[in-house]
């Protein structure tokens, strides 16, 4: 009994004192924001992972449609992929060939180069916690009229166009896809999907695209670099149906080398807030008809040189672009225009407590895909 009792706490005591440690080499923990500090201070995430689901704020609100009773756990074991007939053990089969409510996980480190676009279904999970992921230098992903995903802890780079293409999809239906820009994460006519801790760099066309009637997003966390058009928010100006989107982009870090689209919204609404902008070189916020946005509580760092304006107003008339809170380095301008109503209007689930802007460094200090190991805080 007594030997049994002191290698116990022995073991609780070396706990605390890694656990210790793990906070020191972090000081970010110290800090959190309203997303992390919901799951990231559980040194047991790795094993209660649909904790996250219920951390997502903003327009995508409690992604409580993922977890629970029906979930299968999928764990990915090989990189390697098959457009047309998954493997077992692929993150292709994952997404596609396992029915109804799936969270995909993956069991080691891997690179994955997609060899065509990758299909997601609804219900769907992807963690990549717990192993460093990189999805690159061929197919992305695509979101295709489904509904409640969550997107976590992967890195997304060097995405390829891909030319049109048959590939298998949700439920095991091979899809005729046409052709693809190469865009990191694509929603199309996609609702309630979450876009937390990822980091997106070097993509031939976008990094996020969210279009044709997409609605309740919210794209968190995520660092974007090194890239000419970040974030569409809406494609078509003729595509009206996109006046009820929806989005909000919370806690980003945006640059360096990001050129425009930060993001660039089409007649639906933004609630931008919270998110680091270091530099921009044509604009960092834009939009066209009738585009909603309101800018809360970011810090803009102006670049250098060049052009100190935040916002662009693009086609059509009646932009609404208000700053509230918003804090401006560097020289940096914010053209306040319209006399439109800009409240988010968000329920009980999606709202959030907004940060001031003195303190935004240190809520996107951790921006972009986590580095979580088993038995450590993420
Ligand atoms: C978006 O979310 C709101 C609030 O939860 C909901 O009422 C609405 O139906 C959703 N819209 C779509 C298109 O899913
Ligand atoms: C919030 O409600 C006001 C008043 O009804 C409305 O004018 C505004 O468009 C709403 N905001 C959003 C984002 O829908």
């Amino acid at each position: 009994m007594v030997p049994r009792l002191f290698s116990q706490l022995v073991v609780s005591i070396l706990l605390a004192i890694t656990m210790d440690m793990t906070m020191a080499r972090k000081p970010g923990l110290a800090k959190l924001n309203a997303i992390d500090s919901c799951w990231r201070r559980n040194p047991n995430w790795i094993e209660q992972r649909e904790q996250l689901a219920l951390c997502s704020v903003g327009f995508a609100a409690k992604m409580k449609g993922n977890i629970g009773e029906g979930t299968t756990s999928y764990v990915v074991t090989d990189p390697s992929d098959d457009p047309l007939n998954p493997k077992p053990g692929t993150l292709r089969y994952g997404t596609t060939m396992v029915r109804g409510k799936v969270w995909i996980t993956f069991q080691k480190d891997m690179t994955i180069t997609l060899q065509a676009t990758l299909l997601v279904g609804s219900l769907t999970t992807i963690d990549g916690r717990g192993a460093i992921i990189h999805i690159a230098r061929g197919g992305c992903l695509l979101l295709h009229k489904v509904h409640d995903v969550i997107i976590h802890g992967l890195r997304i780079h060097h995405c390829r166009s891909q030319p049109a293409h048959k590939v298998m999809g949700p439920g095991a239906q091979l899809m005729e896809l046409s052709e693809m820009d190469g865009d990191a994460i694509r929603l199309v006519a996609s609702t309630k999907v979450w876009i937390d801790h990822n980091t997106l760099y070097k993509c031939e066309d976008g990094l996020i695209d969210v279009t044709l009637g997409s609605n309740n997003v919210t794209i968190s966390n995520n660092w974007f670099r090194d890239h000419d058009k970040v974030m569409l928010l809406g494609h078509d100006d003729a595509f009206e149906a996109d006046k009820n989107m929806k989005v909000t982009v919370v806690y980003n870090r945006f640059g360096p080398n990001c050129n425009q689209r930060m993001p660039r919204v089409r007649h639906g609404y933004a609630h931008v807030v919270n998110n680091l902008y270091l530099g921009w070189r044509l604009y960092a916020i834009g939009g066209s008809m009738s585009p909603s946005i309101k800018s809360e509580s970011n810090l803009f760092v102006a670049p250098k040189s060049t052009n100190k304006e935040i916002t662009r107003q693009m086609n059509g008339k009646q932009w609404n672009f208000k700053s509230v809170g918003d804090a401006l380095e560097n020289g940096a301008t914010f053209n306040t225009v319209g006399t439109g109503f800009v409240k988010p209007n968000y329920t009980d689930e999606q709202t959030f407590p907004v940060e001031k802007a003195t303190v935004v460094r240190q809520l996107t200090r951790s921006a972009g895909a986590l580095r979580c190991r088993r038995g450590s805080l993420c």
